[in-house]
């Protein structure tokens, strides 16, 4: 996960007190605006009573009437469904996460907030609990699409169960595309400092950021790079933004085909990133491919280890991706490091609040 799971730090901005979308707590601005003051106080203080008093009544009551109807309406909820609800203007924001990743969700959530860009955003829970956390608290950005995925497997990076969580990844991004939605995918170990959609304006099929720590002129060509060492690129697929063309869609089933074709094997430790390089190397030429600025959209090889750069380049930032670094703790630390780890002191911030 560590490879793949960077999320990035937004600046201070004013605080939006956000525990709740807006969509979902208008619903119940009304109501309460027709009790009179009198009556909102009784009505208040026999809550008071039945929370203080009655708690074994009051506790039922809440299961009963909040989570139960929730649950079951989640997990029949369609990605069609999720899609058409939260997409604006034909684009969604996407992510894939499992239950031990949602502290990283709420990271990288707090930081699109601040770029007024989460309402687009759609959660693909990789198990139930995740889908169901989420959903509660924001209603409707959240989709499991099954089979889930056994969390504790899929939770180690290089392991067969992470290869199985990261090879659905082009499957979910080709069945959006097919839906005709502009479609972002963020790993969720990211923060962004800036709005990306700007970079993203012109009319190219798949944008896509360069995972090569080499630091590479302002003016850098946005063609696909030569091959590397192994013969292939290192693009990374840890971002990447789609328009619903023939020709990203191209790019998507040749991603699935190289996963089909290079399965995981104990001694490779496969990712999902190699077949992705593939699949640009093999559509390259009939697809409209565009590489974003290295200043823009850094490896985390880069922005945590090159201090002078950074500073050179101050205000380019657009999204940091917390990679070339494994292992979850050392990841939050990093963060907390750079003054990216916002969930300790803006939770409220992101429309999941404090998790
Ligand atoms: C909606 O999308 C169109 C076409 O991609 C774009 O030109 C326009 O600026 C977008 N509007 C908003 C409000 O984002
Ligand atoms: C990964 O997927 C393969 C093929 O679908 C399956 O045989 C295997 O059990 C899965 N492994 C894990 C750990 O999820
Ligand atoms: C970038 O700028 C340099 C110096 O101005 C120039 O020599 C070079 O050709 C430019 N490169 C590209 C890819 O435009
Ligand atoms: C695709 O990969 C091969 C093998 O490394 C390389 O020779 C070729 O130049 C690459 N093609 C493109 C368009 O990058
Ligand atoms: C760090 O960045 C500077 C540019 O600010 C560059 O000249 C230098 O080569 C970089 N160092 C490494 C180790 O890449």
């Amino acid at each position: 996960m560590s490879k793949f799971l960077h999320q990035r730090p937004l600046q201070n901005q004013p605080t939006n007190p956000y525990p709740l979308s807006p969509r979902s707590s208008s619903p119940f601005q009304r109501p309460i605006s027709l009790f009179s003051r009198t009556g909102l106080l009784i009505l208040l203080s026999l809550m008071l009573i039945m929370g203080v008093f009655l708690p074994w009544i009051g506790m039922p009551l809440f299961v009963f009437t909040n989570t139960k109807p929730s649950v079951t309406k989640w997990r029949h909820y369609s990605l069609e469904q999720a899609a058409s609800f939260v997409a604006r203007n034909g684009t969604l924001i996407v992510c894939a996460v499992s239950e031990p990743y949602l502290p990283f969700l709420n990271n990288w959530l707090i930081s699109i907030v601040r770029q007024k860009h989460h309402d687009k955003v759609l959660v693909i829970a990789e198990d139930y609990a995740t889908l169901y956390k989420v959903n509660e608290r924001w209603p409707g950005h959240a989709v499991l699409v099954p089979p889930a995925l056994d969390s504790q497997a899929a939770h180690k990076f290089g392991s067969q169960g992470f290869f199985n969580f990261t090879s659905r990844r082009p499957r979910h991004l080709l069945d959006i595309l097919e839906l005709g939605y502009n479609v972002m995918y963020n790993d969720v170990d990211m923060v962004w400092l800036g709005d990306p959609f700007t970079y993203l304006e012109e009319h190219h099929d798949v944008y896509f950021t360069d995972d090569m720590t080499a630091v590479k002129p302002l003016n850098h060509s946005h063609d696909l790079p030569a091959p590397g060492k192994k013969g292939r690129t290192y693009i990374c697929s840890c971002m990447i933004f789609l328009r619903p063309t023939d020709g990203a869609k191209l790019v998507m089933k040749k991603w699935i085909e190289e996963l089909k074709a290079q399965p995981w094997s104990k001694a490779k430790k496969a990712n999902d990133q190699p077949a992705f390089n593939w699949a640009l190397n093999r559509t390259n030429g009939q697809v409209d491919l565009y590489l974003l600025p290295q200043v823009a959209f850094p490896t985390g090889g880069l922005y945590f280890k090159n201090q002078s750069w950074v500073q050179a380049t101050k205000g380019m930032h657009v999204i940091i991706h917390n990679n070339y670094i494994t292992g979850f703790e050392k990841k939050i630390k990093r963060f907390h490091d750079f003054g990216l780890w916002l969930v300790d002191d803006y939770a409220l911030e992101s429309p999941l609040g404090r998790l």
